[in-house]
């Protein structure tokens, strides 16, 4: 059974998404679920399915390198086999990516390689994209560019807004997300397209 470790900032609707479906004949159980960010709502949602949690708030360290290293250190004592970003917004430099290389997954919100970073919605709308979506990829050194693993995409409505977008993609997350996690808990690594959800009136 591999063990995951999810980290999180915020709320964290991906990381329950996870933790709910690495049930039954799933090839993995989350171990722990870790916060830069002690006020995260995602940690007291974590601790009510029972999963330990910590917080390493960044803030309280005088620099990347200091607070990496505490992550590090507390990772170890839960000793996962894969880390799952779920909403994490702290960039990790190369030491970090390399002591885990090829165990780190993240979910981001576009439909990588375009996009990469923040305000991804905006973005796609503003160029007048027609499709937008979700991405799940391996965690290199390159922000937001290690290989991808999954995608799943949504149309952009006329008159959308960046919130309009960001909801219908985060239906897309919770679709990829647990069904790329359980791809690679079990070593395939082969890409997956999610195929779009048709609506049925
Ligand atoms: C998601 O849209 C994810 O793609 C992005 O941050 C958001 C986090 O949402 N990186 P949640 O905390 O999982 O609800």
């Amino acid at each position: 059974m591999k063990r995951v470790a999810i980290l999180i900032s915020g709320g964290g609707s991906n990381m329950v998404t996870l933790a709910e479906s690495m049930v039954g004949d799933h090839p993995a159980r989350p171990c722990l679920v870790a916060s830069n960010n002690p006020d995260a709502d995602g940690l007291p949602r974590a601790q009510a399915m029972g999963i330990e949690t910590a917080a390493i708030d960044h803030r309280a360290y005088p620099d990347r390198a200091a607070f990496e290293a505490a992550l590090h250190a507390r990772l170890l004592a839960s000793a996962p086999d894969i880390i799952a970003l779920a909403g994490f917004m702290r960039i990790l430099t190369g030491d970090f990516t390399a002591k885990w290389a090829g165990r780190i997954l993240n979910i981001h919100p576009s439909l990588l390689p375009k996009y990469k970073g923040l305000h991804t919605h905006a973005r796609a709308i503003e160029a007048g994209d027609a499709q937008a979506g979700c991405s799940v990829h391996e965690v290199t050194a390159e922000l937001d560019d290690g290989p991808i693993l999954g995608q799943a995409r949504v149309p952009i409505l006329p008159g959308d807004t960046e919130a309009d977008l960001a909801a219908r993609v985060l239906v897309q997350e919770h679709r990829l997300y647990p069904a790329v996690l359980r791809r690679f808990a079990a070593d395939n690594r082969a890409r997956l397209d999610l195929p779009p959800v048709v609506e049925v009136d």
